[in-house]
């Protein structure tokens, strides 16, 4: 067992771990942050998209060790301060963005990382960015809307 150490969500978190436990499952099973889903066992999916030090990645590509001293955000930490929706999460529920849900912990991991880089990015560009993120309910047309109006480029008469 190694100790590891890191910051979660602005937080300080740590715990044992083996060499071979995952981020995804320190995240959920150590610090029960079960907000970051496990969608797949192939590395396809995207459910388990959270930020290590501001760069999306696939939690259970990841050792948790391998994270020791990192800065994490998972989608508990992307709602406002006084716990209302954050940009992101609140145009996913105000366009839709969503069906089952299990996908958008991912989706909205995903979409806040694509907009950091890149704030007013096209739909071909939005579209290629996702590749990574599967919504098995297949609702990807309102994800990109959604993610669209939270970059500020959806007009009113383009939301209907
Ligand atoms: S659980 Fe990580 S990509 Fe599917
Ligand atoms: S909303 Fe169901 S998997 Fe995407």
């Amino acid at each position: 067992m190694t100790s590891i150490s890191m910051t979660v969500n602005g937080k300080p978190a740590s715990g044992e771990v083996e060499g071979r436990t995952l981020l995804v499952q320190f995240l959920r099973e150590d610090l029960r942050l079960t907000g970051t889903h496990v969608g797949c066992d192939t590395s396809q999916c995207g459910a388990c998209v959270v930020h290590v030090n501001g760069e999306a990645v696939k939690a259970c590509t990841m050792f948790a060790a391998d994270a020791d001293g990192a800065d994490v955000r998972t989608i508990e930490g992307m709602a406002n301060a006084d716990g209302s929706l954050g940009t992101i999460q609140q145009a996913f529920q105000d366009h839709h963005g969503l069906q089952c849900g299990f996908c958008t912990p991912g989706m909205v991991m995903s979409a806040a990382a694509l907009l950091k880089d890149n704030p007013k990015p096209t739909e071909a560009e939005i579209r290629e960015y996702l590749e990574g993120n599967i919504c098995r309910c297949t609702g990807y047309h309102n994800i990109i809307k959604a993610i669209q109006a939270a970059s500020g480029q959806l007009t009113a008469v383009a939301a209907e």
